[in-house]
Formats: C-alpha cells, structure tokens, sequence
C-alpha cells in the first residue's frame, strides 16, 4: 500500500496545496512502483484544524482538493492501472464544524447524544483529569450548557459517542456510500479509541486506560464489518490502534474474527520515547526495538493475525533521518530500513517521499511548523520550564511535520510540488532528492524499493511464509529467517555504521541473494561480513 497525503503530494492548480488531480496525474509513478493500493488520508470537507482529521461532512469532498468528479475521475484512472483506493475514515470524533455537533449545541437532545457531554465536579472543573493528546485537557466547557465535552484530540474535534446506536448507524452509512463509489480499501483512524470506559481520573496512568481497547471495542468492529465492507470480499481494512494491546489485536486483525483485515500499530516506534512520553531526546533502543517488533511478528502470527508493515506515515518522522544516515550513508541507510520492513510478515506501507529517501524537515523556526500538536507542545515544553532552543530542537526531532513536507518530484523550484508557494516549507534538499533523478538511476532508493514490492509478487515465501527471528541479542544486526515449505529466506542488516561480520551459525551454502545494497555480498561458511549499513535477501530452495 501506498500511502498519499494529498495535501503535500502534487498540487496542479498553483494554490499551494495538493489536490485529487495531483494524485491522477501521478498515478503513473505510483504504478511504476508497484504499489496495488493508495491509502488517501481525509479529503473530506473540513477546517483543516488537524489538515483533515476534523471532518465537517463525511459526503462531500474539501473544494480545496477537488471535486467528486475529480476523485471519480481518479478513481477510474486508478482501475485502468490496477490500482485500488483505500480511504481514511475518522470516525472517533467529527469536526466541531459538523452538523451534528452543531445541532448538539444549540441544544438538540439527539445530537447532544451524538456526542459525550459531561456535567464538572462539584467544584466546576472538567469532569476528569483526562488530557488531549494534543495538550492541554481533553474537556471543553461550553458555558451555555454548562456542560463539557470530550475530546481526545483537537478541542474542535469532539468524540463521538459510539455506546448510542445511532452514531453506529450513521457510521455505517459513510463507509456504505463510498462502497458505492468503488472504494476497495478503508483505513480506520484511532478506531480502537472509540469504545470509552469509566470516565474516572485516573492518578497512575496517562489515563489511556480508561479509552482504549474499551470494553465492547470488538463488538462495535463485528458490528461495523457485517453493515459495511465486510459484505464485499475484495475490501481490505486496516485499524489505526493507538496504544493498543497485542491480545487485542488478535480480534482486531484475526482470520476468523470479522472485524479488520489487519493493523498499525506503533510500540516498535516509541523506541526513541521514553515510556510513551515523545517530546524528548533520547537515543533509539535497538534492542527495544528488535525485541517489540519480533513479539509482534511472532504473536501475530501464532494467532492468525495480521499486521501492516511499516517504518512511517504521516504522523512520523522521516525513518532514514531518525533510524538511519542523512548524511554519508543516506542511500545505504535507506535501502537497508526499507530491507527490514519488506521482508517481513505483514502487508507493507510505503509513505509518500519515503520510496526516495526523503528527510526530516529543515526548519529552524518554530514559525515554519504548522501542525496544532507540534504547535502546542513547543508552548507547554516552555511552561514546563525547558529553554526555547530545548524546547525547539524537540520539536524539530518529533515533529509529525517532518512528514508533511511537500513530495520532491524534481529539481525545479519548490522540489517541483507547486507553481504557487506551498502550504509548509518543502525541504532545501530536493535538488539531491528528488524522484525524477531516481527514476532512471539503477541504483536508486526508489529502485530498490521497486523490487522489494516486486520480489514480494514473485515469492510466496515473503508473503506466506513462517517467521523466525536470528541472533536477537546482537548488538548491531537485525536477522531473521522467512521458512515456507522446503524455501528459506534470510534477511540480514547491520543497523550501525560500523563493519560487522555476523556469524549466522547456519551453513549458507546454497543460499544465492536475491537483493543487497552493495554489489557483492561476503558470505564464507557460517559468516557474512557487512558494510556500514548492509543489508541482504538471501534464498535457498530447498
Ligand atoms: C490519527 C491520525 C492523525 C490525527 C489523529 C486524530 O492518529 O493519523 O494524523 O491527528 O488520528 O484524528
Ligand atoms: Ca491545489
């Protein structure tokens, strides 16, 4: 799957933003890659508060990316390529723009119902200590109600209230209506947040506990499948689970449970986190994250689920500048994450610019940034008493718009992403990285990444076959072996910069290698010497 964020994709009328018709236009690419599907985040009509996430009417497209003719048009222009659309429905909360909350305000009970309103504690104050995920508390108090509401997010994003049947239905709906557009694909944003527990304070935790993987969260998925994409066999689903736990994602994403096809999860990423604090500076914890993504691979599997497979999106940092070399190593690096991530078990994700190495964002002023929970998080770093310039480099290291920057097509002006001045800064490094010089370049990051996806289609073993992690405690190598039938697969990466010979303890004779980031491999007997960076597939048939 290919995800696109149309905002930073391809812009054709001048206006500084992405739009359907850039997506059209570039389809072509997309194809070239490989790529069966492209997941679309929202294009729904929206105040943009969250670029999106806010949707103000769930029919209707945002006139700022087009028309419903233009995604029709893009949508029979992707059939003709064989490519399929996977839409991104929000529907833990609407924007505060919607209808129904609108209705909820001015005081109508069944939209009230919509919507989780509560009355304060006896002293006034928001009903529980709960914050939002982008700061600050999770209540807004609308003083004509006397009431508040609840918002995970965005206090223009306020949560639906999945308990009412209603909302269900209404859900339903949406997903029904763009089936009958032809959509094959949806992907549910924080979907494993909608089924609220206790509204309690909570004086452990960070108060996840009492909203996620609720208590009749799998009931609300089997519901939503037998309504909705669930009577069309070619649809595939995939979760957004937010802090979610793996037992759960075995209803979530399991064979014979009926609810997803599979999920995003994000444990493997909170490796440069401490706990699951993100606004500070700490080293990546390799073995963290060789140990959550190998239990993950493992438990999945055991269990008959399945997981998507994926190093970014666009709420991530740019994998090569945060797990790799920007420098130097650059091309090495990049090829070698993207080793990692396709050979194992799983459908993979490929996010826009990833497929060409882009980094993480240039800026060296706050006011460069757009995005509200970057914004906010570089106030309440302040308050917290860290310095500007602290406060700052965090921001820069963790900020969800080191994802956003615009697409780098070419090396014209703006990485060729718009005529016009674009939304947020593309990066001053687009005349290096680009994908029209990459196209044409054998050795190119977007090359490689073309015959991940291709060798993918060609061999069974990678989609199908067992897993087995290698060599877990190693200090400096990701290992592991794919096994199906009598064939084995070994992908083998050295994570560091520095040369390494890792002794697999396994005869490799016979193995042959089907794709590496150096032209040869050194492979003697048990041993395989690797460069900084390395990366390997290699096969045997039996
Ligand atoms: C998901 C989206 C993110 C958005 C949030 C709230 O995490 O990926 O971009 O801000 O949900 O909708
Ligand atoms: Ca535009």
């Amino acid at each position: 799957v290919y995800q696109i964020y149309p905002k930073s994709f391809y812009d054709t009328n001048g206006d500084g933003l992405g739009d359907l018709n850039g997506v059209t236009e570039k389809l072509d690419y997309i194809r070239e890659l490989g790529a069966d599907y492209i997941w679309l985040t929202p294009f729904f009509v929206s105040p943009q508060k969250d670029n999106g996430y806010d949707v103000e009417d769930y029919y209707n497209i945002d006139p700022r990316y087009g028309t419903m003719e233009d995604f029709e048009e893009l949508s029979r222009e992707a059939q003709k390529r064989g490519i399929k659309l996977m839409l991104d429905m929000v529907f833990n909360h609407t924007s505060s723009n919607h209808e129904w909350f609108q209705k909820a305000l001015a005081g109508d009970e069944r939209y009230k119902n919509y919507y989780i309103f509560k009355k304060g504690k006896e002293d006034g104050s928001a009903p529980t200590n709960w914050e939002s995920k982008f700061g600050g508390s999770a209540w807004e108090y609308v003083p004509e109600m006397d009431e508040y509401y609840l918002h995970l997010f965005h206090v223009k994003q306020p949560d639906l209230n999945w308990d009412n049947p209603k909302v269900r239905k209404e859900v339903q709906k949406v997903v029904r209506f763009w089936m009958s557009k032809g959509v094959k694909g949806f992907r549910f944003d924080v979907v494993n947040l909608i089924s609220k527990d206790k509204f309690e304070d909570d004086f452990e935790g960070d108060c996840r506990r009492f909203y996620t993987d609720g208590p009749n969260i799998h009931q609300y998925l089997k519901e939503l499948n037998a309504e909705s994409f669930g009577q069309d066999a070619e649809i595939i689903t995939v979760g957004e689970m937010s802090s979610t736990s793996m037992e759960n994602c075995f209803g979530y994403a399991g064979e014979d449970s009926h609810e997803l096809s599979m999920v995003f999860s994000f444990h493997h990423l909170k490796v440069d986190f401490m706990g699951n604090e993100k606004w500070v500076l700490v080293p990546t914890d390799f073995q963290k994250l060789k140990d959550i993504l190998f239990s993950w691979q493992i438990g999945m599997a055991k269990n008959h689920a399945w997981n998507a497979v994926f190093w970014c999106n666009h709420d991530q940092p740019r994998p090569v500048s945060r797990f790799g070399d920007e420098g130097k190593y650059w091309k090495k690096s990049a090829k070698m994450l993207a080793t990692i991530i396709h050979g194992l078990r799983g459908t993979p994700y490929i996010y826009q610019g990833e497929e060409i190495g882009m980094t993480n964002t240039d800026f060296t002023d706050i006011s460069q940034f757009r995005d509200v929970e970057s914004l906010n998080h570089y106030e309440i770093l302040q308050q917290k008493g860290l310095s500007k310039e602290d406060a700052f480099r965090i921001i820069q290291i963790h900020s969800r718009d080191n994802g956003r920057t615009p697409m780098q097509w070419n090396g014209e002006n703006h990485g060729g992403f718009t005529k016009g001045m674009p939304w947020i800064g593309v990066n001053e490094n687009y005349s290096k990285v680009n994908a029209q010089s990459q196209l044409h370049d054998e050795t190119s990051i977007f090359n490689y990444y073309k015959k991940l996806v291709a060798l993918r289609k060609e061999l069974d073993i990678i989609a199908y076959g067992d897993i087995r992690p290698l060599d877990v405690r190693h200090p400096s190598i990701i290992a592991y072996e794919r096994i199906y039938g009598e064939e084995k697969m070994l992908v083998v990466c050295n994570f560091y910069k520095t040369e390494v010979v890792w002794d697999s303890g396994m005869d490799l004779k016979g193995f042959e290698t089907l794709l590496g980031n150096y032209s040869e491999q050194k492979i003697e007997e048990s041993k395989i010497s690797l460069k900084p960076y390395e990366a390997m597939m290699l096969y045997r048939k039996r």
